[in-house]
């Protein structure tokens, strides 16, 4: 919805200021900045609507952003980025890969994941998972009570927890247990994982209650070749499709420096090499990251609201190490490892 009120809006000004500005060099009617899924995502529908007035600025050397799939060994591949597909009902990823079966059909459970701690000693799955799945359900089951409450997701899951294992004679010895500092500590960090949060005591629980998940699997998986495929699917360079060719439009090695929007009409981009490219329209597709530690990115200032909203947003780290070992030294029904490190 808000796309196509966006390109009737290029539509609507081209008309007016293309004549006036026609002899510069280096000017198009739409500047893109950023080839990530975003940025590749508008460039390729707008190819697909007939509108071609526009080029696309990437500072890395690359297209995909935080979509990044590397080669490895014969035909597989590692995902330094994106993964998994989260949800199938309304995911248009999950539509596009569904279609070409690119993704596999059962959803992951991961159940062959063991539970270690630091001194390399298997965790007792009974007491383990009974207070991991209490933590899930804490989260999972009780939004109403989570809509309610004003402090962290972690304080919000330390109270619930307390509380059951205070109110029930069988479990109320674990709250002096290491098993429950352990398994706490564990949960927060995954729970970190999937929010993007450095720590859960920093993520809003009434922003984890609002935040609705797609329908279907959570963790549909590729059959080969990672999340890269997104980028082939928008671009149609699967077998047998006729490819969209961005050439010269895609300009990489282009970092962006200054945006000056003086002129709302006559948009003035310029480049860490001092290039100047004017647009009528300037579509940003960089990240929060980026936004919050540029501000000096826009000539005038961003107006208040928008960067109030710029620094009221936080995020994480989300980090992925691979390791790589010389011969496979774990049982065949061990899927993974979850560390309960504190
Ligand atoms: C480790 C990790 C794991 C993830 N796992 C998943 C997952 O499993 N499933 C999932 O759905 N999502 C996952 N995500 C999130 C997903 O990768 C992102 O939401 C998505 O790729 C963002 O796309 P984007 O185009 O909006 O932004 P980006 O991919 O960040 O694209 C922005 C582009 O703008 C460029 N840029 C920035 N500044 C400038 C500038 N000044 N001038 C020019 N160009 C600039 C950047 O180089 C980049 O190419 C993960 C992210 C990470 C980091
Ligand atoms: C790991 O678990 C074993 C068995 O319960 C225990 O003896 C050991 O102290 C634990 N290690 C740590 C670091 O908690
Ligand atoms: C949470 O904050 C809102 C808005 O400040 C307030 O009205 C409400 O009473 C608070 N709820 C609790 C449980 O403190
Ligand atoms: C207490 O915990 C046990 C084990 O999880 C459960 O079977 C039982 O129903 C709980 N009792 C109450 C009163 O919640
Ligand atoms: C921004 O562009 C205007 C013209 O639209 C120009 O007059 C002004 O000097 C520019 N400012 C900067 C800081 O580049
Ligand atoms: C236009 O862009 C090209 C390279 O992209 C550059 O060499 C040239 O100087 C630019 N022109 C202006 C007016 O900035």
């Amino acid at each position: 919805m808000k796309f196509q009120l966006f390109f009737l809006t290029i539509i609507i000004s081209v008309g007016v200021n293309s004549v006036r500005c026609s002899d510069s060099q280096n000017k198009s009617k739409l500047i893109i900045i950023g080839a990530g899924s975003s940025g590749i995502a508008a460039a390729t529908k707008l190819v697909a609507e007939g509108f071609e007035d526009f080029i696309i600025l990437e500072a890395e050397n690359r297209i995909g952003g935080r979509v990044h799939t590397i080669p490895y060994e014969g035909d597989a591949s590692i995902d330094m980025g994106a993964q998994w597909v989260h949800g199938q009902e309304g995911n248009p990823v999950f539509q596009m890969a569904k279609e070409h079966q690119l993704v596999k059909e059962e959803c992951p459970s991961y159940s062959g994941i063991m539970l270690v701690n630091s001194s390399r000693v298997p965790m007792d799955k009974d007491v383990d998972h009974k207070l991991l799945k209490m933590m899930d359900e804490i989260i999972n089951e009780h939004d109403e009570d989570m809509l309610k409450y004003n402090g962290s997701l972690g304080d919000y899951v330390l109270d619930k927890l307390r509380a059951t294992l205070n109110n029930n004679a069988s479990l109320s010895h674990y709250l002096s247990s290491p098993r429950f500092e352990e398994s706490f500590e564990f949960f927060g960090k995954f729970e970190n994982s999937v929010d993007g949060s450095d720590s859960w005591f920093q993520t809003s629980a009434k922003g984890v209650a609002k935040y609705d998940l797609l329908k279907g699997c959570n963790v549909v998986v590729w059959k080969k070749g990672g999340y890269g495929n997104v980028l082939k699917l928008l671009l149609k360079q699967l077998p047998g499709q006729t490819p969209i060719d961005l050439g010269k439009k895609l300009i990489l090695n282009k970092e962006v420096n200054k945006i000056n929007w003086s002129d709302p009409s006559n948009i003035l981009v310029e480049s860490a090499d001092g290039t100047i490219y004017t647009g009528e329209k300037v579509l940003i597709t960089v990240s929060l990251g980026v936004l919050k530690t540029r501000p000096d990115l826009f000539v005038p200032p961003l107006p208040s609201w928008k960067k109030d909203a710029i620094e009221g947003l936080f995020f994480g780290s989300d980090a992925k190490i691979f390791l790589r070992f010389p011969h496979k030294w774990w049982p065949d029904e061990v899927e993974g490892f979850s560390l309960f490190w504190t």
